[in-house]
C-alpha cells in the first residue's frame, strides 16, 4: 500500500489543504464473483407497530373486539370525553362459545339515542387527511328495538366533527355494512366517534376503516406511503414475519402462518410479543389482527420486486423468554407446517393449500425459493429439530433453498458451535445476527476475508449500528450508524461469493409506538421517512450491479478502513455502468486517484455522496431529507478518476463503460 502526504489544491477552494493519496487500481474486465438479485434486501417484523398501526392500512384498534381486554381501544376511560349520561346506553362483549375463531362481538344497548356514543382512538389516533376518502365496513345485526342508523364521525380532541357517514341497519341476521367518510380537515390525532338513532340493542362487530388511497388501490390494503419507501430500496428479497415474533415467547403464542391466510374476520388475533418485552417501552394494546398474513406478505413481495422468504417457527419458543421446546416425537404438525407453506406458495390451484391461494386471488404461483427454519436459535436442540426439519423439506422439494439459524450472536460459543453444525451439514445458507457499536461495523469489514468458503453461504440477515447499546431506547439513526454501516458494507460487498443476501433490521416504527430503536423507516399517522441508514441502504441496493471487481491498493490490498477509506466496486453488465463505492470515515479529507484497468470508459462520472456535518445528525419529520444524496459529475482524464472523498463521507461513482 502506497500512501503518500501530499500537499493538493481542492477545486473551489481558495486555499490548500493537507490530507491523504489514495492510489486505487481497479481491474474492469475481470469478474471476480457474480452478484446475486438477493445481495441487498428488507426484513420486515411487526415490532414498533409496523404492521397494525403501520403498514397495514386498518385505522380501528381492536376492530373484532378480540384484544385480552375487549373493550380496548374503545371508549377508554381517559378517552371517554363526551360526559355520557351512564343510564344512555351500554356496550357488553358476548364471547360465543367454539366454532369461528373470530369469536367477540359487542352488543350496544342504547336507552337514549342522544347520550350514548362509542368511540375508537385508532392506533395513537388516526391520520385523515382533508379531502381524502375512506372506506367504512362493519357487520351487525338488529336484536330489538328499533335502531335506525349509526352515524360514524371523524372529531378531532376538542371533539369537532371532521367527516361524517352513516349506515340504516335493517337486517335481523349479521348483514355486512359499508359508507364513504371523507375528511374535512387534515388531522394527526383524530378518533371515530359512533352515535345511534333510535332505541334498542344492536351486535357490532368488525369495525374497520381504510383510506382509499392504498398501495395500488387496492380494498383494505397497505398504506401506500410506506410500501413506496420498499419499493424505492428495490429490495431483492423480503424476509418476513420476523424475527423474535416467529417464536412467541411461549409456544402458544408463536407464530402459525395458516392461521394469517384466509377471510380476514376468522384469523385470529393473538398478542403482539413487543407487547410486555421492554419495562421501559410498555405497548399493552400491541396485538396482531393478522390483516398483514402471509398472502399479504408474498403480494407485497411480488409487488416490489422481492424473492420472498419467509422463516417458520421450529419447535422452539424464544430462548430469551421460556425457550418451550415442542418434543422431538410431536413435531410432525411444524414440519408439516412448512410443507403446507410451500404448497400454499407454489402448488397447484388443485392441491388443499394452492386453493386457499387461489381463493384468495392469486392463481398463479408465488414462486418461493427460500424458506427459513428458526430465528435466531441456538444449541443442540436447534440442530436436532432443524435436521428433522431439513429432510422432510429436501425429500418433498430438493429445490427449495433453506435458511438456517446460528443464534443471536456473530461470535462465542453459541455461534461457533451452531456454524460448525452446520458446515457438518453441509447447510445452504446460514443467517447471522449483529446489533453492534458503530465502532464494530467499522472495524469488522474485513470480517469475511476470511471465511472458509467450503461452509455454508451467508445471510446477514438482521444488522444495525446501535449508538447507545442493544435495544436501549436511546439509540438513534444518526450518521455516525449509518455511515459505520456503509463502511462495513463494502466489506460485504467484497465477500460477495459469500455472503449471498443482506438485511438491516428492525425496518419500521411508529414514532409514538416504537418499542426498538433504531429502525430503518420511522412514521407517524400522517407522514413517513427515511433515515440516513435507509440512504445507504437504498444507494447500495439500487447500484448492485451483477458482478464483483477488485478495487486495491497499487501492492494488492484491499481498501479496509486504511486511514478511514474503505471501498468496494462492481460492474452490471446489463447497463454497462461501473459503481465505485467509497466510504470515508475520518475526519479529514482523503485524495482518491483511481486508475481504471483494462478496458475504456466514458468521460463523465456521475457522483452520489452522502454525509453529513455531524456524526450525531439524524433525520427526522420535520427535516426528512436533511441526509440524503446529493448528486455531481466530474470528469475521467485518460481512464483516471481523481477525487477528494470528504471527511465521513459515503460516495457512490458511477462510470459508463465504452463498448
Ligand atoms: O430486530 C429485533 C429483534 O432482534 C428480532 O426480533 C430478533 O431476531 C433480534 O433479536
Amino acid at each position: 500500500m502506497k500512501k503518500i502526504i501530499i500537499l493538493y489544491f481542492l477545486l473551489g477552494f481558495t486555499g490548500f489543504a493537507y490530507g491523504q493519496l489514495n492510489k486505487l487500481v481497479l481491474d474492469v474486465s475481470n469478474s471476480k464473483a457474480k452478484i446475486l438479485p438477493t445481495m441487498y434486501g428488507i426484513f420486515f417484523e411487526d415490532i414498533n407497530f409496523a404492521a397494525d398501526g403501520g403498514l397495514y392500512a386498518e385505522m380501528i384498534k381492536n376492530r373484532g373486539f378480540e384484544f385480552e381486554s375487549p373493550l380496548m381501544g374503545w371508549l377508554e376511560p381517559n378517552t371517554n370525553r363526551f360526559s355520557l349520561n351512564e343510564n344512555s346506553g351500554a356496550a357488553e362483549i358476548i364471547k360465543i362459545q367454539g366454532g369461528n375463531s373470530n369469536r367477540n362481538f359487542c352488543r350496544v344497548t342504547i336507552n337514549n339515542d342522544t347520550g350514548y356514543v362509542l368511540l375508537n382512538e385508532g392506533f395513537r389516533g388516526m391520520g385523515i387527511k382533508k379531502d381524502a376518502r375512506y372506506n367504512l365496513s362493519l357487520l351487525a345485526v338488529k336484536q330489538s328495538g328499533d335502531i335506525r342508523g349509526i352515524n360514524f364521525l371523524f372529531v378531532n380532541n376538542e371533539n369537532k366533527v371532521l367527516g361524517k357517514t352513516s349506515v340504516m341497519p335493517d337486517g335481523q341476521d349479521w348483514t355486512a355494512y359499508t359508507a364513504e367518510l371523507i375528511a374535512t380537515d387534515t388531522e394527526a390525532k383524530a378518533s371515530l366517534k359512533i352515535t345511534f338513532e333510535g332505541t334498542g340493542v344492536i351486535d357490532l362487530d368488525m369495525i374497520s376503516l381504510f383510506p382509499e388511497d392504498t398501495w395500488k388501490g387496492r380494498k383494505n390494503g397497505l398504506r401506500k406511503d410506506l410500501v413506496q419507501l420498499l419499493y424505492d430500496l428495490k429490495p431483492g428479497f423480503l424476509r418476513f414475519p420476523g424475527g423474535c415474533i416467529v417464536e412467541g415467547r411461549t409456544l402458544a403464542k408463536r407464530y402459525q402462518w395458516e392461521k394469517t391466510v384466509g377471510p380476514v374476520e376468522d384469523r385470529t388475533v393473538i398478542i403482539n410479543r413487543w407487547n410486555t418485552e421492554f419495562r421501559h417501552r410498555p405497548t399493552p394494546d400491541y396485538f396482531q389482527s393478522f390483516g398483514l398474513g402471509f398472502f399479504e406478505y408474498f403480494q407485497l413481495a411480488e409487488d416490489i420486486g422481492a424473492e420472498p422468504l419467509p422463516i417458520l417457527n421450529c419447535g422452539m419458543a424464544c430462548q430469551f423468554n421460556t425457550g418451550e421446546l415442542v418434543p422431538i416425537e410431536q413435531l410432525d404438525p411444524y414440519v408439516q407446517g412448512a410443507l403446507d407453506l410451500i404448497e400454499f406458495a407454489n402448488g397447484s390451484v388443485n392441491s388443499p393449500w394452492g386453493k386457499v391461494r387461489n381463493d384468495m386471488g392469486h392463481p398463479k404461483p408465488f414462486n418461493m425459493k427460500y424458506i427459513g427454519i428458526g430465528n435466531e436459535q441456538w444449541g443442540q436442540q436447534y440442530i436436532e429439530r432443524y435436521k428433522i426439519f431439513d429432510k422432510a423439506l429436501k425429500e418433498k422439494y430438493p429445490d427449495i433453498i433453506i435458511i438456517s439459524a446460528v443464534g443471536p450472536f456473530p461470535e462465542g460459543e453459541l455461534f461457533d458451535f451452531a456454524m460448525n453444525e452446520m458446515k457438518e451439514l453441509n447447510a445452504e445458507i446460514v443467517d447471522e445476527h449483529y446489533y453492534k457499536p458503530p465502532q464494530w461495523f467499522r472495524e469488522n469489514s474485513t470480517r469475511y476475508d476470511s471465511y472458509d468458503r467450503t461452509g455454508p453461504k451467508i445471510f446477514a440477515g438482521e444488522y444495525a449500528a446501535q449508538s447507545v447499546g442493544i435495544a436501549s431506547p436511546d439509540n438513534k439513526n444518526n450518521w455516525e450508524c449509518a455511515l459505520s454501516e456503509a463502511a462495513f458494507m463494502t466489506g460485504l460487498e467484497r465477500n460477495a461469493d459469500l455472503v449471498v443476501m443482506s438485511s438491516y433490521a428492525p425496518l419500521f416504527a411508529h414514532a409514538d409506538a416504537w418499542q426498538w430503536t433504531p429502525d430503518l423507516i420511522w412514521f407517524n399517522n400522517l407522514s413517513s421517512y427515511g433515515t440516513a441508514n435507509y440512504y445507504v441502504q437504498k444507494m447500495y441496493s439500487i447500484h448492485r450491479g451483477t458482478d464483483l471487481l477488485s478495487i486495491s491498493f497499487e501492492d494488492g490490498e484491499a481498501v479496509t478502513g486504511q486511514n478511514g477509506l474503505y471501498s468496494s466496486a462492481v460492474k452490471d453488465s446489463v447497463s454497462g455502468d461501473l459503481f465505485i463505492k467509497l466510504v470515508n470515515t475520518s475526519d479529514k479529507l482523503q485524495q482518491v486517484f483511481v486508475e481504471l484497468k483494462n478496458q475504456k470508459v466514458t468521460d463523465k462520472v456521475d457522483v452520489l455522496k452522502l454525509t453529513s456535518e455531524n456524526l450525531s445528525d439524524v433525520n427526522s419529520f420535520d427535516n426528512p431529507k436533511k441526509i440524503s444524496p446529493t448528486e455531481s459529475q466530474i470528469e475521467v482524464e485518460n481512464n483516471h478518476i481523481n477525487i477528494g472523498i470528504d471527511s465521513y463521507s459515503f460516495m457512490i461513482l458511477k462510470i459508463g463503460l465504452k463498448q
